[in-house]
């Protein structure tokens, strides 16, 4: 299936790892040219070469911004320097962020804040910001990664929950507005996705809970009825193609790429 992306140029933060870079790579493949964002200036540049390295990619399809999406004038300075670099902007994801354990007693509110930050009020100005430009195009796509802790509260993950839970709100209420500048808001809610970030969950269980790192994985794999830990490619492929002109008739929509493991039906 031709995606339509080629020529198109999609910004997306948290480009430099995980979700966000195999993202990119596919963006890439499909003949779009990439932006990506992340804090970290070493690992965004060693993202940036295995990006240009990729087959047909050029060295200018691909540019990068050091920045944190929780700081609105550094958001505004990605989507700025994404245009100059690169012509146009047709494409935002936004997907930088981590994760959020803690209980109500152990989450202090300075860590609350600062996730806040980057996944809600992040993603709102980014918005804010790619919108004059997505205009343009009458045709551009805004899409959310919001973990599964938005649809499924719990006690372990509380401040994942509301803040995730916001996301969805933003995502649907946001879609409705831009809906008449053709401007598709949509969200991919990831779980179980084997990323840098999992790996840190793998080591927090052996370390605070004794398991081995085989057995987490055997047990998650478990877990999910598709028998295995998804790659971020599984996801990347769910976000190109609500970005793809095959996606024209989803508006604030959410794809859950979890291998089947939640029970929820709506
Ligand atoms: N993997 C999963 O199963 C899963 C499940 C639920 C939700 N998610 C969500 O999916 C997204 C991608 O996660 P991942 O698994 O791919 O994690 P990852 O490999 O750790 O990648 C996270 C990316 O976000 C960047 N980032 C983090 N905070 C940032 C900030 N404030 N400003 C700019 N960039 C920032 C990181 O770069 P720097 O650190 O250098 O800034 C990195 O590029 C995250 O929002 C995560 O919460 C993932």
């Amino acid at each position: 299936m031709d995606l339509g992306l080629k020529g198109k140029v999609a910004l997306v933060t948290g480009g430099s790892s995980g979700i966000g870079l195999a993202t990119a790579q596919r963006f890439l493949a499909e003949g779009a040219k990439v932006a990506i964002v992340g804090r970290d200036t070493g690992r965004l540049e060693k993202a940036a070469a295995t990006l240009r390295s990729g087959d047909n990619v050029a060295a200018g399809d691909v540019a990068t911004f050091a920045g944190d999406v929780s700081s609105p004038a550094d958001v505004e300075a990605m989507v700025a320097a994404a245009v100059k670099a690169l012509g146009r902007l047709d494409i935002v994801v936004s997907n930088a962020g981590t994760r959020l354990p803690g209980t109500f007693d152990t989450l202090n509110l300075a860590t609350l804040d600062a996730h806040w930050r980057t996944k809600v009020l992040g993603a709102w100005e980014l918005a804010r910001h790619a919108a004059p430009h997505l205009r343009k195009q009458a045709s551009g796509r805004f899409i959310v990664v919001i973990g599964q802790a938005g649809k499924i509260p719990a006690a372990n993950t509380i401040g994942a929950c509301v803040t995730n839970s916001a996301q969805h709100a933003f995502v649907k209420a946001l879609s409705d507005h831009f809906a008449k500048d053709n401007i598709l808001v949509t969200a991919v809610c990831p779980s179980h996705i084997s990323t840098p970030m999992t790996e840190g969950r793998k080591l927090e269980g052996e370390r605070y809970l004794g398991q081995s790192l085989e057995h987490q994985e055997s047990g998650w794999g478990l877990k999910v009825p598709l028998g295995r830990m998804g790659a971020p490619e599984d996801v990347a492929n769910a976000i190109a193609f609500l970005a793809s002109e095959r996606a024209s008739f989803l508006c604030g929509t959410n794809f859950d790429v979890d291998g089947g493991l939640q029970r929820m039906i709506f």
